[in-house]
């Protein structure tokens, strides 16, 4: 009890540090010390139309009304209130091949690639793996150690599926050629067991299976672009750093800075012509799937947008107040957002938008919300719902396969103008995961003409 007060009273004055104008404006704010898992405990709440502009207006009533008098106006309130803003592109842009091989047997062909990006007050470099279909495969070739440009551009580009990965990308598969980094981790302090966590990670990330069905697949270790970490030593480690003070000391998220990331990452994929940069699928699991869906919302070049068990602050509706909360979320990880949205800490009715607005960001671009039965701390239920809430706005650009409730079903993939599924199991990305989002993408793809299957 006496824990509790006292937890109380510090989150009331690192709240008052900064928030205490908002917070003497709403008498009302309360902190919730537990999730709630019952449905009949969830608050009557009234969610923003998401066809108007927040703060009035008449809705929109066709998608130019909306394109031009909603989406800027929330896409402003998303990066200026509670996110933070994406920051600029660099000066500069250098992109380095480290290296270059055959993979999986002669079927992929792997490309490490230095991404450099510098501006006035410095410089900051992260790596990308990159495995692109070896279309058709040579296997006398497998385990080759370097492939010279033109050895394997046959005139064939792919779509591809980009995503950040947690814990370095040699974790990601165990192919025993790629670079092994070390990260800044959450004490301040280098790891020193990057080895060790060679193919830790490849269950999430099956890059034969993508390859087997034609996708390149690309990713970057987050961590190298802003450590998971708060504080002022994280911003100064990060991609914040290059562009001076100023922008080092603003009050931004780390979700915005991995956003800026995946931009760079996309500049980088744009520049190769064994990808088709008009076929970008960027995902995203859990904390990064509320980057990718924020990042979807603001790089336009995203052309499908996968969010996969992303919950609070991603595609879970905040005013549910189910499962983790933005009081909860702003504990232990408040720095991936806006310090000023914490103000909204326990009193969710107040913000001016909430999660099915940001989805709306990303139409009429095809988007994917995936949740998992288990994974009530994500909040399946309120991740669905706000998927359909955001269809309204896919329905003015003529969309008419959109989802309902009804689809709130085990294993039971909806696959329409946008995309969910309900996987059995725990909070996690799989390989089931990603054959739904492939089918989905591919059914895009190939109605736009195009799409292969190899
Ligand atoms: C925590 C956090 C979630 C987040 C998850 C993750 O569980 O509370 O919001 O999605 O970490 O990123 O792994």
């Amino acid at each position: 009890m006496l824990e509790k007060k006292f937890n109380f009273a510090a989150r009331f004055l690192s709240a008052l540090a900064w928030a205490a104008p908002a917070f003497f404006a709403f008498p009302g704010a309360s902190f919730a010390d537990e999730p709630n898992y019952d449905e009949a405990k969830v608050p009557k709440y009234e969610l923003p139309d998401v066809l108007s502009l927040p703060g009035g207006g008449a809705p929109a009533g066709t998608a130019l009304e909306w394109l031009c008098g909603v989406r800027p106006g929330l896409r402003e309130i998303f990066e200026g209130e509670i996110y933070g803003r994406v920051p600029p592109r660099p000066d500069k842009l250098d992109f380095k091949l480290l290296e270059s091989g055959y993979a999986f047997g002669g079927k992929a062909i792997r490309k490490q690639i230095r991404i450099t990006a510098s501006d006035a007050a410095g410089e900051i470099s992260f790596d990308m793996l990159l495995y692109i279909p070896k279309d058709g495969g040579d296997a006398k070739k497998a385990g080759s150690p370097r492939v010279a440009e033109g050895d394997f551009f046959n005139g064939k580009n792919f779509p591809v599926i980009l995503g950040l990965n947690f814990e370095g990308n040699h974790a990601t598969c165990s192919d025993a050629n790629v670079i092994v980094k070390e990260f800044l981790r959450s004490n301040g302090k280098m790891s020193a067991d990057g080895a060790s966590k060679r193919g830790k990670k490849s269950r999430r990330w099956p890059y034969e299976l993508a390859i087997s069905r034609g996708y390149a697949v690309a990713t970057i270790c987050y961590l190298e672009i802003y450590p998971d970490f708060k504080g002022d030593l994280a911003k100064r480690a990060s991609a914040l750093k290059i562009f001076g003070e100023e922008i080092a000391a603003s009050d931004c998220g780390s979700i915005p800075v991995w956003t800026w990331g995946i931009s760079r990452a996309i500049d980088c994929l744009e520049s190769l012509r064994e990808i088709d940069a008009k076929k970008i699928v960027l995902l995203g699991h859990s904390r990064l799937g509320k980057t990718s869906l924020f990042a979807g919302a603001m790089d336009e070049r995203a052309a499908i947008v996968v969010t996969n068990n992303s919950g609070c602050m991603g595609s879970a509706l905040s005013r549910r107040k189910f499962g983790e909360t933005l009081d909860i979320m702003c504990g232990p990880v408040g720095h991936w957002i806006k310090k000023s949205a914490h103000a909204y800490r326990g009193r969710e009715e107040f913000m001016p938008v909430d999660q099915h607005q940001l989805m709306a960001l990303v139409a009429p671009r095809p988007l994917y919300v995936a949740s998992a039965s288990e994974d009530l701390w994500a909040d399946p239920k309120g991740e669905l719902m706000a998927l359909v809430e955001a269809s309204k706005v896919y329905a003015l650009f003529g969309a008419r396969a959109l989802p309902s409730m009804e689809n709130f079903e085990i294993e039971k993939p909806f696959m329409g103008d946008v995309g969910y599924h309900l996987r059995r199991g725990k909070h996690d990305i799989l390989e089931y995961d990603w054959s739904n989002f492939m089918d989905f993408a591919d059914a895009h793809f190939n109605a736009a003409g195009g799409g292969k299957k190899n």
